[in-house]
């Protein structure tokens, strides 16, 4: 069974208004992002694995523009012209900076004139009848493309040189509990996806049942003291922890710590928006590789968990057979629950947000870091590509794994227990860490 859903029992005005404020708070975070640095800053490509960051704000108006104002709306198009530079697409990120794009007076005058269209759009379609708009779907898409730049741009910000431009509050101190390493889960069905989430997108539908075998999973995500000791003994030179793969692209790429790391004498740095400061040892270790992450866990005599496994584990309440929104129950995030939302520019100590925990006792399943899964970028039984087969279907299959539960960079309202998120098994500058699984033996049960 699923469980309730706050947003479906919204009235349509305060829908309407809810829909306004994710709108209004999500700009916020864009401007900020974009106004932190100057126009040089906005227009220079920070790495070939980025677009410039005046490219995202324009593309964000675009996709506004395409499926609020011309599609929903039915109204003309303001830019036709720019359809095609801001097709994410056309055009490889590398080639960006080569295009005749929007300058940042032109990008912030642009995704202005396609908000106030949208805001006198919102006051008067009906968010019911066709399946775009039931519930405010398109819009929140829309928001949630947004959010998910505002972390792209994130990620950004992190691989540019030069002096700090951002400056957020550091997380909570590390809880002074001890934690037991690992939880256990026992085997059994439960219920992964979702038919109900409103603003669910196509590849978290629909609802099914799955049959996940006893496993247990680290309590908290692995952290950098726990990567310290892998990098130690050599596992950057072993090709027994990596598959023949991933030892193929260590070798290339030649890989020997996490990106942003720099060994000084006898111990590591790290470089984290423009600060460069000692690796802290408490905190969930991340830019680290899917290969790094497999060959750590294969170090550790153990492996990473599956995506049924993570989603079992962050949703799954034993005691009414329920699967849960999030991992502390259907309620949204709070600042008590989860490093979400660009409120801290790092991940919290492990074991941090007592109060976010899951029924198995895991902690920190959202946010801090997107957590690798082994499993690759699949289809739900039953799924149908929407509203277009470019948002998911186009990725489906063996060249993406799947990471799940948010970073401190992403939004409350791009991540939830259903969310999954996809990159090749190479990336390194988002914000990725992992938690490591193991099957339960028959004398644990099941
Ligand atoms: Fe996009």
């Amino acid at each position: 069974m699923e469980s309730t859903q706050q947003l479906a029992n919204l009235g349509i005005e305060d829908l309407r208004a809810h829909v306004a404020a994710e709108l209004a708070r999500t700009r916020r975070r864009s401007t900020q992002l974009t106004d932190a640095v100057d126009d040089d800053d906005l227009i220079r490509q920070h790495s070939p694995l980025m677009s410039p960051l005046v490219w995202d704000l324009a593309h964000i108006g675009s996709q506004e523009e395409l499926w609020l104002v011309r599609d929903v709306g039915g109204a003309p198009a303001i830019r036709p012209d720019i359809d095609d530079l801001y097709d994410a697409f056309q055009h490889p990120r590398a080639d960006r900076p080569q295009l005749p794009l929007l300058g940042p007076a032109e990008a912030r005058d642009y995704v202005d004139t396609v908000r106030d269209k949208v805001f006198d759009l919102l006051d008067r379609v009906p968010l019911e009848g066709r399946r775009l708009v039931a519930q405010a779907f398109a819009f929140g898409m829309i928001v949630q493309h947004e959010q998910q730049h505002d972390e792209t741009m994130l990620a950004t910000h992190q691989l540019r040189k030069g002096p700090p431009a951002l400056t957020a509050e550091s997380p909570p101190p590390p809880p002074s509990e001890v934690l037991p390493p690992e939880v256990h889960v026992p085997g059994g069905p439960f219920v992964m996806g979702t038919s109900t989430e409103p603003w669910a997108l196509d590849n978290e539908r629909p609802a099914h049942e799955v049959h996940v075998p006893g496993f247990f999973i680290d309590t908290t995500p692995v952290t950098n003291g726990q990567f310290l000791a892998f990098i130690d003994a050599g596992g950057y030179d072993d090709p027994r922890w990596w598959s023949e793969v991933g030892w193929a692209h260590r070798q290339r790429a030649d890989l020997r710590a996490p990106l942003f790391w720099r060994r000084d004498g006898d111990h590591w740095l790290r470089r984290r928006f423009g600060h460069v400061e000692p690796v802290p040892p408490h905190e969930p270790v991340v830019h680290v590789s899917f290969y790094e992450a497999e060959a750590y866990a294969a170090w550790a005599g153990r492996r990473l968990p599956t995506e049924q496994e993570w989603e079992k584990a962050a949703r799954f309440d034993p005691g009414n057979g329920r699967s849960r929104r999030y991992p502390w129950g259907d309620a949204d995030p709070t600042p008590e629950h989860a490093n979400l939302g660009q409120r801290h520019l790092q991940p919290a100590p492990a074991g941090s947000y007592p109060a976010g925990a899951a029924p198995c006792g895991a902690r920190q399943l959202i946010g801090d870091v997107w957590e690798w899964t082994a499993s690759d970028f699949r289809p739900y039984p039953g799924f149908s590509a929407f509203p277009y087969r470019e948002y998911s279907e186009v990725f489906f299959g063996p060249d993406y794994k799947v990471l799940r539960g948010g970073s401190f960079g992403t939004d409350r309202a791009a991540c939830r227990g259903t969310f999954r998120n996809w990159d090749f098994p190479i990336r390194r500058q988002i914000f990725a860490g992992f938690r490591c699984a193991r099957t339960a033996r028959d004398e644990e049960g099941d």
